[in-house]
């Protein structure tokens, strides 16, 4: 039986993947062809709101598994007092940049699909979802680091 940490980095990790992922290929195949005009505007409004949705979903388990993973693992004082704590610390702040940036970009494209443009509502959101892939990338790093051994 898995306990109750077990089960959080196994959460924790496939939210990693799933939602990194998904934002990368919204912004590397999605955002071009909407720009492009290959996309309609139905098209891009559920695509655009499946990663709110999962963006929003990944918010309360990251907290829940992450807030977990550091009070259990970690405590104040190697959260506070250690290099591994503090790049704890900055994947908890990347975190919050990354879903600020997919909410940003998500609102700015609602806000043009509204009006019925689509290639307006790609640009509109093409620099937030670029941004949110380099805080994802950087976070899948800092978290493979903390999976491998202690150094
Ligand atoms: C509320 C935000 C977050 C908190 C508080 C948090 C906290 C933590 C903690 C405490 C660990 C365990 C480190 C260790 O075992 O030494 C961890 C591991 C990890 N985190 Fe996060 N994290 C957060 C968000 C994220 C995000 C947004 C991603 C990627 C999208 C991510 C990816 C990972 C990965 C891949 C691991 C390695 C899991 C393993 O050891 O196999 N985390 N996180």
């Amino acid at each position: 039986m898995p306990t109750a940490l077990t089960a959080a980095y196994i959460l924790h990790t496939l939210f990693a993947g799933v939602w990194v992922g998904a934002v990368l290929l919204a912004t590397w195949k999605v955002v071009p062809l909407a720009k492009g005009g290959d996309l309609g505007p139905d098209a891009l409004r559920s695509i655009e709101s499946g990663l709110t949705t999962l963006t929003r979903l990944a918010a309360v388990v990251f907290v829940a598994t992450g807030g977990h993973m550091a009070a259990t693992v970690y405590g104040s004082e190697g959260l506070f007092g250690t290099g591994r704590g503090h790049l704890v610390l900055t994947m908890l702040t990347l975190w919050f940049v990354m879903t600020a940036l997919v909410e940003v970009g998500g609102r700015r494209m609602r806000s043009a699909l509204d009006v019925g443009k689509v290639r307006t509502a790609a640009r509109d959101a093409d620099a937030f979802l670029k941004a949110a892939s380099v805080a994802g990338l950087v976070l899948l790093v800092i978290g493979g680091y903390l999976a491998g051994p202690a150094v």
